[in-house]
């Protein structure tokens, strides 16, 4: 079968790869009709995230059809057209139990933080992912979801990591009526979490980021203010001015490791690698955030160690949550707001591509040309 093939940071490409194989009784075999880059490939992409393998298969975001199932298997028959949660959950662990389905102990014996998730390193347990045009997946009474037979494929497949994603951090930022939020990062999932923070109340929405095509987008599609942190001395102080020198009530990172605006971070996360990433956005998050603020934090980070000023987290009060989306938790309610017509996913993608094409997808996505906010990837079969 054709799946995205990791050579090495910045090589990609489009490779016949061994059909998947049934590994368990409750493993189901899924035709992928849709996938998408996300900008945690990016990071993949860009050798940010250790024991990334050559020869491995990214993909966290799909869809498909069950073409097989194991024999355990009950809550799925072939045929079925599923979306995919990005996150592996046994759905039993403790973890499980709790709701955080990111956080599952039993799917990835690389670590005990993450819990396993498709096409993303062996540190979240080396399972291949959905850039391809077939997909082990495991648990397959667990995560997979018959998609509502009204629902757009290409909503569907945004609901399998992006509008959860951008919707957890505005519920994260524990929005209270009339707040103002920032968001950092003007990609999917900061585009997603600043139309979310309506949702939840915000009276002002604010998104940071350098790239104008994006901040164009975002006015429109989120109503939001938007502004280029490169037209600014201080995005912080900026940032206090805009709130009556108080700081906002919720900032939102959703940008991570790949960060841009300081040289200082982009030299010791990025280059040097001396910390997991670059965190300016964090360190712009924590610093303009009110007294007794929430920071939220969807940014991908590795799993080591960041530069970021805890002492301000400790003086002003400011309450720090994070997490990997929990996919599965949030599907009933989102699948309801996109019903609703209230959030429309397919309206970010910009990019539909050949999965052949991979390579120059990744490109046109990693280095933001061509106005793109979202690509998708098409296999063969889901073109005819
Ligand atoms: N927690 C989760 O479950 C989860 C799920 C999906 C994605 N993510 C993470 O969310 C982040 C965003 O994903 P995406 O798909 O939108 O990625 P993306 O790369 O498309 O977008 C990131 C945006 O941040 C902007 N940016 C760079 N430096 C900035 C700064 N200092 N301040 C403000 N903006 C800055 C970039 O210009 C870009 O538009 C990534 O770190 C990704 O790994 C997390
Ligand atoms: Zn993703
Ligand atoms: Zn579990």
């Amino acid at each position: 079968m054709l799946a995205m093939n990791y050579r090495g940071p910045f090589r990609v490409r489009v490779d016949h790869k061994p059909y998947p194989e049934i590994q368990h009784p409750n493993d189901a075999i899924v035709r992928v009709t849709r996938s998408c880059i996300c900008g945690s490939d990016l990071h993949l992409y860009h050798g940010l995230v250790p024991d990334t393998r050559v020869g491995m298969t990214f993909g966290h975001e799909f869809i498909g059809i069950v073409e097989e199932i194991g024999p355990s298997v009950q809550n799925l028959k072939v045929g079925d057209h599923v979306l995919v949660p990005f996150n592996i959950a046994c759905g039993t662990c403790s973890f499980c139990k709790q709701g955080l389905y990111g956080n599952c102990h039993e799917s990835n014996p690389e670590a005990t933080a993450v819990g396993g998730i498709f096409g993303y390193s062996h540190t979240a347990g080396g399972y291949d992912g959905g850039q391809a045009e077939y997909v082990r997946v495991p648990y397959a009474d667990v995560g997979p979801m018959v998609i509502p037979a009204d629902m757009h494929p290409d909503d569907a497949v945004l609901l399998t990591d992006v509008v959860p994603t951008g919707y957890q951090a505005a519920e994260m930022g524990g929005i209270k009526p009339g707040d103002t939020v920032v968001v950092f990062g003007a990609g999917p999932v900061g585009i997603m979490a600043a139309k979310c923070a309506w949702l939840f109340g915000a009276g002002r929405v604010i998104v940071i980021d350098h790239l104008e095509y994006r901040l164009d987008f975002v006015r429109t599609y989120a109503q939001c203010e938007a502004y280029n942190f490169r037209s600014m001395q201080d995005p912080v102080l900026f940032l206090k001015k805009a709130t009556d020198f108080y700081g906002a009530d919720v900032c939102i990172d959703a940008v991570g490791g790949d960060a841009a605006g300081s040289a200082l971070q982009t030299i010791t996360g990025r280059k040097m690698m001396l910390q997991a990433g670059s965190a300016t956005a964090l360190h712009w998050a924590i610093n303009s955030v009110k007294k007794g603020g929430i920071v939220s934090i969807v940014g991908v980070y590795g799993p080591t160690d960041n530069l970021i000023p805890i002492g301000n987290v400790v003086n002003k009060g400011i309450t720090i949550r994070a997490n990997q989306a929990s996919v599965k938790r949030l599907l009933p309610r989102l699948i309801e707001h996109v019903q609703a017509g209230r959030i429309d996913p397919k309206g970010i993608i910009t990019h539909r591509v050949p999965l052949e094409e991979v390579s120059d997808a990744y490109h046109i996505f990693s280095a933001k040309l061509d106005n793109c906010i979202k690509p998708i990837l098409i296999p063969p079969s889901a073109r005819v």
